[in-house]
């Protein structure tokens, strides 16, 4: 029975989809069954278990989550590891000093005793994947409420999970797939020990930076070097002298041949989340309401951040990180509101629902299940919209202004200072928690910065959201401040104990409670907190509906398009998508090429812009030709593009060849396809990667680290 299933979903998939062979974050598990055919014709030469296996070595062991919400990957056989730039970025800022500035001057570790640990940062391998939708429901009857469901489902999950992984150094994880319709489970193997072996100048690692980013064409060597270390006996273990390189199950060999369009490309990393069964109303509510909050506030912010930033050194490491993650999602959502426009995505959305409607009522039977789906979306939508929007207000607003993030953070101290059982052991502990939360927090804050941007948020705020909308704290701007925000925030921060560390750490050598609530940068996280509870309420009365109807729609679509298959939205698990190296044209008589090169990031040289200079080195070899065997019949590459289906997350992922080599570094996606996580564009959707002879002549010719190179396999055909 089984077979027969698994070849018509095959003839299927050939006849049906061919042309959309490039949209899709797949399973490794159910690749043989879904997509080996096709990615066979295409050009791969692997079978399904070199690329995934759970009891022999495969490619999969070769692919790890980089910290938290990037991919990286194992390239020799000690643990090397290749990532983005800008995965590694807050790493390399937090070894930066304006003495030595890793971040404008790159590093390089000329041996092992060099490389850089890295506190906090983990690496993860995934062992297996296991679909366990049947088990897991078969404990969930069917006639609880859609949010009681939920809740058994994570209290059935967290039990399996913990079973799975029992007597084990294994973390497992069950994570619902299309809209909680299935479930599969997941173990991971996570090593601690993680060091910095190198990364270029952010002139070369970072080039273009916001001007260029999500943009094509692109000259950007967006990657850094790390090194996984475990303990004498292979397992993971926290950072010690002791430790050794780690021996992987597999490491991906280096193909310097180069690329042609047309060739295939597949990419296997850990994309976060795409919402390709978004209905209409949701998107509207990007539209209309996450999108444009999320720009004005962070807008406001950024040009402060800039000003600063560009006028100190040490304030511009400090706030390297902070700025650049703001302005990543910023000009994301810029884009991604103008690709909603001019790709017409609501009316693409609306065409699916309609076709959905006329299926769903066709039987009476189906319209028992699936008739209410789309009212209830867009009762659920359309009555949360108001709440979503000041929650995600409150959000972008009171979390930028970091005095109050600190303060937050003194809750649990408050609570056990409220509490007369609480001994002194108790309390001595909250103290000691919040001071090694402080030690990080001010390395990174400067007061001056962070009280302009107070100012400035609060009354943005103010203006965009009406009265009763607001937590309660600015009512006493408006009675004990004759309405001047600038007072007030003046006010609180001369008088916070959070304003500077020695504050701090003089009030938790004696911690009052009194002190602590009357404080008065704590008195607004709680005023914030408690608006912020107000509104989640409100949205949770809408979920009931809400989620019910996202489950039966998701469902509903996929049965609508029998014999179709379907991948499912990203959710942070490893995904392979396949496609070819391709040009595209962006516009209306506009043509552009599928790959850059070094005369490109010439061109692009401005020395009165920091986004944009060379470093002098990196013209020398230009000058020179001094390209070595990374070189291509005189030029040097540097990016290129293929139509692979990522998202955030995919960020440091490998492109690999049809052998499963690794010919790229996937760092981007482009611009006029910013619409592409709701609806994905099969003819300009493009993947924006690092051409692997880029890296490795940034490393062996511009930073002479070439014994980084001889650690690798390389292939020169
Ligand atoms: N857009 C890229 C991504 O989300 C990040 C590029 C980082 N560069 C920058 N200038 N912020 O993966």
């Amino acid at each position: 029975m089984k077979r027969i299933n698994i070849f018509l979903l095959v003839v299927f998939f050939l006849f049906n989809l061919r042309a959309k062979a490039d949209e899709g974050m797949w399973m490794l598990p159910l690749l043989e069954e879904l997509n080996y055919a096709t990615m066979k014709k295409m050009g791969l030469e692997l079978s399904p278990e070199q690329i995934y296996n759970i009891n022999h070595s495969s490619l999969k062991d070769a692919i790890v989550i980089f910290g938290r919400g990037c991919t990286g990957e194992i390239i020799s056989p000690d643990g090397l590891l290749l990532t983005n730039h800008h995965c590694g970025f807050d790493l390399i800022q937090s070894h930066s000093t304006t003495e030595h500035n890793y971040l404008n001057n790159g590093f390089w570790a000329m041996g092992k005793d060099e490389e850089l640990p890295n506190p906090g940062l983990t690496v993860t391998f995934l062992v297996s994947v296991h679909e366990v939708t049947d088990s897991l429901l078969s404990g969930v009857s069917d006639d609880l409420s859609e949010l009681d469901r939920i809740r058994l489902i994570e209290t059935l999950s967290a039990s399996m999970e913990s079973k799975a992984v029992a007597g084990t150094h294994f973390k497992a994880r069950v994570y619902p797939f299309f809209d909680r319709n299935r479930f599969f489970l997941f173990v991971y193997e996570e090593f601690t020990d993680v060091r910095f072996v190198g990364a270029p100048p952010s002139s070369i690692g970072n080039f273009g930076d916001e001007t260029d980013n999500w943009m094509w064409p692109r000259h950007t060597g967006d990657f850094s070097l790390f090194r996984v270390y475990t303990g004498p006996d292979g397992k993971p273990a926290p950072y010690s002298k002791e430790n050794i390189p780690l021996k992987p199950r597999h490491h991906l060999p280096v193909n310097l041949k180069g690329i042609e369009k047309g060739d295939f490309a597949m990419i296997l990393g850990y994309p976060g989340r795409t919402n390709r069964y978004i209905p209409s109303w949701g998107v509207e509510e990007l539209l209309e309401v996450t999108n444009p909050n999320r720009i004005k506030v962070r807008g406001i912010r950024q040009e402060i951040l800039k000003q600063d930033m560009l006028a100190d050194e040490k304030i511009d490491i400090m706030y390297a990180t902070k700025y650049a993650r703001s302005s990543n999602y910023w000009k994301y959502s810029i884009g991604q509101n103008r690709g909603i426009k001019r790709l017409g995505v609501i009316d693409t959305k609306r065409e699916k629902e309609q076709a959905f409607d006329k299926w769903a009522n066709a039987l009476p039977e189906r319209q028992l299940v699936y008739g209410n789906v789309l009212s209830d979306l867009q009762w659920a939508y359309t009555n949360r919209k108001q709440h979503v929007g000041n929650l995600q207000l409150l959000g972008e607003v009171f979390r930028s202004t970091e005095i109050l993030v600190i303060a937050q953070q003194a809750e649990e101290l408050a609570k056990t200072l409220a509490d007369s059982k609480a001994g002194k052991e108790i309390l001595d502990k909250k103290c000691e928690a919040l001071k090694n939360v402080a030690a990080g927090f001010y390395a990174e804050f400067n007061l001056p910065t962070d009280i302009k941007v107070s100012k400035a948020l609060f009354a943005a705020y103010y203006n965009m959201v009406e009265p009763a909308g607001r937590p309660a704290f600015y009512s006493n701007i408006d009675s004990k401040f004759k309405g001047n925000i600038e007072k007030f925030v003046d006010a609180m921060y001369s008088k916070s104990i959070f304003s500077s560390e020695e504050k701090l750490l003089a009030f938790l050598d004696k911690p009052v409670y009194k002190t602590l609530v009357n404080d008065p940068a704590f008195a607004v996280a709680r005023s914030v907190g408690e608006k912020r509870r107000e509104e989640s309420a409100a949205i949770e009365s809408t979920m009931e509906r809400f989620e019910l109807a996202r489950r039966l729609f998701t469902r509903g679509l996929i049965e609508m398009g029998e014999g179709k298959v379907f991948y499912p939205d990203a959710n942070s698990t490893m995904r392979l998508t396949y496609g070819t190296v391709s040009d595209y044209s962006p516009a209306d008589a506009v043509y552009y090429n599928y790959y850059t090169t070094l005369t490109g990031v010439m061109e692009k040289e401005d020395n009165t812009n920091p986004e944009f200079i060379v470093p002098e080195k990196l013209k020398e070899l230009y000058r020179n030709n001094n390209f070595g065997r990374y070189g291509a019949n005189g030029y040097m590459p540097v990016c290129f593009t293929t139509n692979n289906d990522i998202t955030g997350g995919n960020s440091g992922s490998p492109v690999l060849n049809g052998r499963g080599e690794l010919i790229g570094l996937a760092f981007d996606g482009n611009w006029e396809a910013m619409s592409g996580d709701i609806v994905f564009e099969n003819e300009i959707q493009k993947t924006i990667s690092v051409d692997i002879r880029y890296v490795l002549f940034v490393i062996d010719k511009f930073a002479g680290a070439g014994h980084l190179v001889d650690e690798m396999t390389i292939i020169e055909q």
